[in-house]
């Protein structure tokens, strides 16, 4: 792994509530700890569900290596092991459990490992009060909102040696300058803003991530142009819905102007963002996304159903019609444009004919990729007081109906681009098959093809020979 700690100022001089004296005296007690086992003190950090918890991970990373800790990918020779959890749906939840179950044998083993545990699952009272209760072997617990206390809370389980569980109910300001660590030399995540106030009746995001708020889009361009001086050719802007970005701003600027700024930046080469939600993905973005020449040629556009009596009852303000007509639109501008989406099966009331509903939205949309879910209540959202006689099974029977639909069509977007040349930045040597590069198109698309590990990083022209439905195989025109 490439280590890449971003901020290496003084400790003291970071805005993130972190003190010197804190900092110091846990080194002082991973230095003694590493002597006494005669290695360095390692940490694991494991990170669930979506990109923007990826992201609080590398952060924590930042933090670790800032006490002196070294990462390892084993987890059973770990000092300390954390889990940023997710809680979108409830097998995100119950994955957790069962690891937990298995790390008291780590305990045992190792009597000084520090257990952690933070991110979204952390935000719901009932899990803190099983923590307390059933999961005695967990030290430390902390949630959305205070990432940048894991010093203190570190230091205080130390000292303290009991469990330690600071749980915020919102957020107080921003946290610029965490150090972070990067998992990859050429792409990097940067959130552009957090939170969501869109409340879709179906999902527990907004309950758990607060209320929208964006940073500066100085200190996005400062952390941008920090990358580029670093190699960084690729940025991803994150965000649960990019396009309401600077809404809450002193001075306002939009998402399409953020890209514009983002794309004078020197040294990028590719710009992309998630999340986008439809209902206010403007013309002006369209427009952005067409005339900035760093920013690809692909969109994730969540349409989570096709039937406008589900996108009703799921509170996501567009119909059928204009997610389908605003897809029109994006197309009549961008003509090679790929677009993804997600799609929830089995809301609660949902039919055969809502069914067919998005069956027809698939076929109409050409979508490239889609990531599907079977609808999983969460306490707390509206949609789970919603009564729901739908067994199961028919659920599952749907879903695979939908499945089918999707690979068909995935399948036939793939296909398209037989014989036509892609460029490729592959990103690793493949895991099947060490002979090959695995990388992405400017689209999105997963392209493999048999190259030298020294092109990792570099766009590579690559001619498609094949296709594989979710992935195409290539060679490398150079
Ligand atoms: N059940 C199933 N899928 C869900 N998602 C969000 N909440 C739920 C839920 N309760 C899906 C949506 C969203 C993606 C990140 O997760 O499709 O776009
Ligand atoms: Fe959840 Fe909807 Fe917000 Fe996305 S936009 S995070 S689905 S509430």
């Amino acid at each position: 792994m490439n280590i890449n700690i971003e901020k290496n100022s003084p400790i003291a001089d970071l805005d993130t509530g972190f003190a010197e004296e804190v900092i110091k005296k846990i080194r002082k007690y991973v230095n003694d700890r590493s002597k006494m086992a005669g290695h360095p003190l390692r940490y694991y950090n494991f990170a669930m569900g979506c990109q923007m918890n990826f992201h609080d991970s590398e952060k924590i990373s930042g933090m670790l290596s800032l006490m002196g800790y070294e990462e390892t990918r084993d987890e059973s020779e770990a000092d300390f092991i954390i889990y940023n959890t997710c809680t979108v749906r409830e097998n995100a939840d119950q994955k957790v459990y069962g690891k937990l179950g298995y790390l008291k044998h780590y305990k045992a083993k190792n009597p000084n490992l520090i257990i952690a545990l933070c991110g979204c699952m952390m935000q719901q009272p009932e899990v803190i009060q099983k923590i307390k209760t059933s999961y005695r072997q967990v030290d430390i617990v902390f949630g959305t909102f205070n990432l940048h206390k894991l010093p203190e809370l570190v230091l205080e389980h130390l000292e303290s040696g009991s469990q330690i569980i600071d749980i915020w109910e919102k957020h107080e300001g921003i946290y610029e300058d965490l150090p972070i660590i990067r998992e990859n030399p050429y792409k990097a995540s940067v959130n552009i803003m957090y939170g969501c106030n869109n409340f879709c009746s179906y999902c527990i995001v907004p309950y758990v991530r607060g209320r929208e708020r964006s940073r500066n889009p100085e200190d996005i361009l400062k952390e941008i142009r920090h990358l580029a001086d670093r190699g960084i050719k690729e940025v991803m802007l994150l965000g649960q819905n990019v396009n309401s970005y600077g809404k809450n701003l002193e001075t306002k600027v939009t998402f399409p102007e953020l890209l514009r700024m983002a794309n004078e930046v020197e040294g990028i080469e590719r710009i992309r963002f998630m999340t986008s939600h439809p209902k206010d993905l403007s013309h002006e973005l369209i427009m952005a996304m067409k005339e900035c020449k760093k920013v690809c040629n692909y969109i994730h556009l969540p349409v989570q159903s096709g039937s406008s009596r589900i996108l009703e009852k799921m509170n996501r303000h567009y119909t059928k019609e204009s997610y389908t007509a605003l897809i029109e639109e994006i197309r009549k501008e961008i003509p090679d444009i790929l677009i993804s989406t997600d799609i929830i099966v089995g809301f609660p009331g949902e039919t055969d004919e809502d069914i067919e509903d998005t069956i027809d939205v698939i076929k109409k949309c050409g979508f490239c990729n889609a990531f599907t879910f079977i609808y999983s209540k969460r306490t707390g959202t509206p949609a789970a007081a919603i009564e729901d006689k739908t067994p199961e099974s028919l659920k599952k029977e749907r879903f695979q109906k939908v499945l089918k639909e999707l690979n068909e069509t995935v399948g036939i977007i793939h296909s398209q681009f037989v014989g036509k040349t892609l460029r490729v930045v592959p990103e690793e040597v493949n895991k099947q098959d060490e002979t090959l590069l695995t990388g992405r198109s400017d689209n999105n698309l997963l392209v493999h093809f048999k190259g030298d590990p020294v092109l990792i990083g570099r766009e590579v022209p690559v001619l498609i020979k094949e296709s594989k439905t979710f992935y195409l195989l290539g060679e490398a025109l150079i």
